[in-house]
């Protein structure tokens, strides 16, 4: 189409789709909204030309930021709340079932498999606090889930995930474990710490841009999966961290939030957290890691 016009740009646009190349009806459907949503914001804010190219620019930055262990586009997504908003609009939450939260940008895949009751921790910090895992994975009818695999993965007592970290063992806090005969699942790993994003590239640029401060309340992260259940992708959150009603990615549920007891003399830790999980019964989903 020749002589678009402010007018009929977004038109001209959305009636090209298709024109020289197939395309799925769920490719049409997105890029339809896509072009009309954009245009709109552009229109909105009376979007300059010089402000079109400073997010080009920011855009390649943020690109030239991503590498093997960084994945600059989650963290921008999550500042925004498009990867919460993603998770709720694809795992609305139904009946007991427990709620899902973000994956975030840190998770690796084949952590090491561990007995029940075992630790993550491979290296010490002055000031850690160890603490006792527990809990029961049952389905929405009360039932204990046998042989369910649990990831679980957390940042050390200085605030950084192993793989951010150079001076941290492979793999450290991280494993995976599996619930017994009674659904039961333990392990032993250290207090999780509030840490900020990483901020030193553009999700930091965009942080500012928002007014916005970079820190997650402490969370242990887990991802349940077994076949014939929905994969459960969540965190359980300190209740005495700071920043539960401010976190940089909107990620905090209530029902996802758990007390760090003082553990008994029963336990060689010093805290022990008992949070239970409730599978829906489903398709089995694979949580995709952004290394
Ligand atoms: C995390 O919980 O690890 C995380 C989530 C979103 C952005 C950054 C980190
Ligand atoms: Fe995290």
């Amino acid at each position: 189409m020749r002589n678009v016009t402010r007018e009929t740009v977004t038109d001209a646009v959305v009636a090209s789709l298709g024109q020289h190349g197939e395309i799925s009806d769920r490719q049409r459907e997105i890029m339809t909204a896509l072009v009309r949503h954009l245009h709109d914001f552009c229109r909105d804010v009376t979007l300059t030309h010089g402000e079109f190219i400073e997010a080009c620019q920011f855009l390649a930055r943020a690109g030239a930021a991503c590498d093997d262990k960084r994945q600059e586009f989650i963290l921008l997504g999550d500042i925004l709340g498009v990867e919460v908003l993603a998770d709720m609009l694809t795992h609305p939450v139904e009946g007991s079932e427990s709620e899902s939260t973000v994956l975030g940008p840190f998770y690796r895949e084949n952590p090491p498999v561990l007995p029940k009751g075992a630790s993550t921790v491979q290296k010490h910090f002055d000031n850690e606090e160890t603490v006792y895992f527990e809990g029961h994975v049952r389905d929405a009818h009360g039932n204990p889930v046998t042989g369910v695999t649990i990831d679980v993965w957390e940042d050390a007592p200085n605030g950084l995930y192993e793989n951010h970290d150079p001076d941290q063992p492979d793999y450290n806090l991280r494993g995976r474990f599996e619930t017994d005969e009674n659904g039961h699942y333990a392990f032993r790993a250290v207090r999780p710490v509030a840490y900020p994003i990483p901020d030193n590239e553009t999700a930091g640029e965009l942080l500012r841009y928002m007014g916005h401060h970079p820190n997650r309340p402490g969370h242990m992260h887990f991802i349940l999966s077994k076949d014939g259940y929905r994969t459960l992708v969540s965190q359980v959150y300190d209740a005495d961290s700071d920043w539960l009603d401010s976190d940089s990615v909107f990620a905090v549920k209530e029902s996802l939030i758990a007390k760090f007891e003082k553990a008994g003399d029963d336990l060689d830790t010093d805290l022990r957290v008992s949070f239970d999980f409730v599978l829906k019964e489903g398709a089995a989903e694979a949580a995709l890691a952004a290394e």
